[in-house]
């Protein structure tokens, strides 16, 4: 197996070196769709940015897909690796390529195996994760899963330790919707405030009270988020401008806590709009959905973890309150989505980061893990 890792790696290196951004992988689908063809594998596109590879086996069965993300992100590299990016302010920064080059190990594998394939193989490169309207859903809307009986899907994950693989059923990763707020008051003399609709202290007191909505009216098991990141009001120290302006994020675990967040959100803006006389718009987009883990496919891919890597290694992790737009899989067909760590005490960079870097050991375990995984679960008769 050894040179097929040192091949792996290579390609990895490939790929970190000429990053894309999200809807825009076009020599990332190139290099993949090569490298797919010239290991015998055919490929299509559905969309004109994805790479969809096809291994059939010899035998007629089901259908499985696995997917790899291959977008990066808009950071400039600070790494210092012989093989960082050579694109200006673009880096794979998140573990992408190194998704690419498991996926694309476990497709040199699998291709020698045909004959113990039952069904087909759906080898899925998705474009743009890292973006909303992301890849998956547009993979979804065109059809991807017709016929599929199952996904499978991996990341390469910082938080976890080394060598550890992280599992979870049922809700995994949050969804995450996004909101802008503008309130609408009047402007005026700031040492005159009785002739104004202070849209500022507004909008203090709206970001003040939607932190209730989480601590108040949901349940305590319930875990979600609501928080501010962008804040706007006003352009000079004495004058109270007409508007004030801020955006946010929404995580969830449940689709019913989205909307009823949606709901709290317009109740507690509107009240407080209307008791300065001032109004309001809320603009509350519901993004990605929360992904949700089948418990027994789930079972199925954290046994074959245990085989490959040791009981001990394999563990129960909590939901994540990140987001993955694999999400729209899993609303679809039963999928199973789990986690290679990455985590090092001397690399303590986390995803997103301009030093962000993987352990490429992981690579290696991540394509014994889904080349066994889909073999077995490939099997004639496999129930
Ligand atoms: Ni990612």
């Amino acid at each position: 197996m050894s040179h097929i890792n040192d091949w792996v790696i290579k390609q990895r290196r490939y790929l970190h070196q000429h990053p894309e951004l999200s809807h825009q992988e076009y020599k990332t689908k190139a290099y993949i769709e090569k490298q797919l063809n010239e290991l015998g594998i055919p490929t299509h596109s559905l969309t004109g940015k994805d790479v969809i590879g096809t291994i059939k086996g010899e035998k007629r069965g089901k259908t499985v897909a696995i997917r790899s993300d291959m977008d990066a992100l808009p950071i400039q590299e600070e790494t210092g690796l012989s093989f960082a990016s050579s694109n200006a302010n673009v880096m794979h920064a998140c573990g992408h390529d190194g998704h690419m080059a498991i996926l694309l190990g476990v497709a040199r594998n699998l291709i020698k195996m045909t004959n113990e394939i039952a069904g087909t193989i759906l080898l899925v490169f998705q474009h743009a994760e890292e973006e909303l309207p992301g890849g998956a859903n547009e993979l979804v809307t065109h059809n991807l899963l017709d016929g599929v009986e199952a996904m499978f899907g991996y990341h390469l994950w910082q938080p976890i330790p080394s060598g550890i693989i992280g599992v979870r059923e049922g809700a995994t990763m949050a969804g995450a919707d996004k909101f802008n707020i503008t309130i609408k008051g009047k402007g005026g003399h700031g040492s005159m405030p009785q002739d104004t609709i202070d849209p500022t202290l507004i909008i203090s007191s709206v970001i003040m009270q939607l932190q209730s909505i989480v601590s108040r009216s949901l349940a305590t098991n319930d875990e979600a988020v609501v928080s501010i990141g962008e804040l706007h009001s006003g352009s000079n120290y004495n004058i109270i401008p007409d508007t004030a302006f801020a955006s946010g994020t929404v995580r969830y675990f449940n689709l019913n806590t989205s909307q009823e967040i949606e709901k709290r959100m317009n109740a507690i803006i509107d009240g407080i709009c209307s008791a300065y006389g001032a109004t309001y718009k809320l603009d509350y987009q519901h993004g990605d959905p929360p992904l949700f883990n089948n418990p027994k496919l789930t079972s199925f891919i954290e046994k074959h973890a245990q085989d490959n890597v040791g009981i001990n290694q394999v563990k129960r992790i909590d939901g994540i309150m990140g987001s993955e737009d694999f999400a729209h899989y899993s609303h679809k067909i039963p999928s199973s989505y789990i986690f290679l760590g990455i985590g090092k005490e001397d690399a303590p960079y986390g995803h997103h980061h301009p030093k962000f870097d993987i352990n490429e050991d992981m690579l290696a375990v991540g394509v014994k893990l889904f080349t066994e995984s889909l073999l077995d679960y490939m099997k004639e008769g496999h129930k």
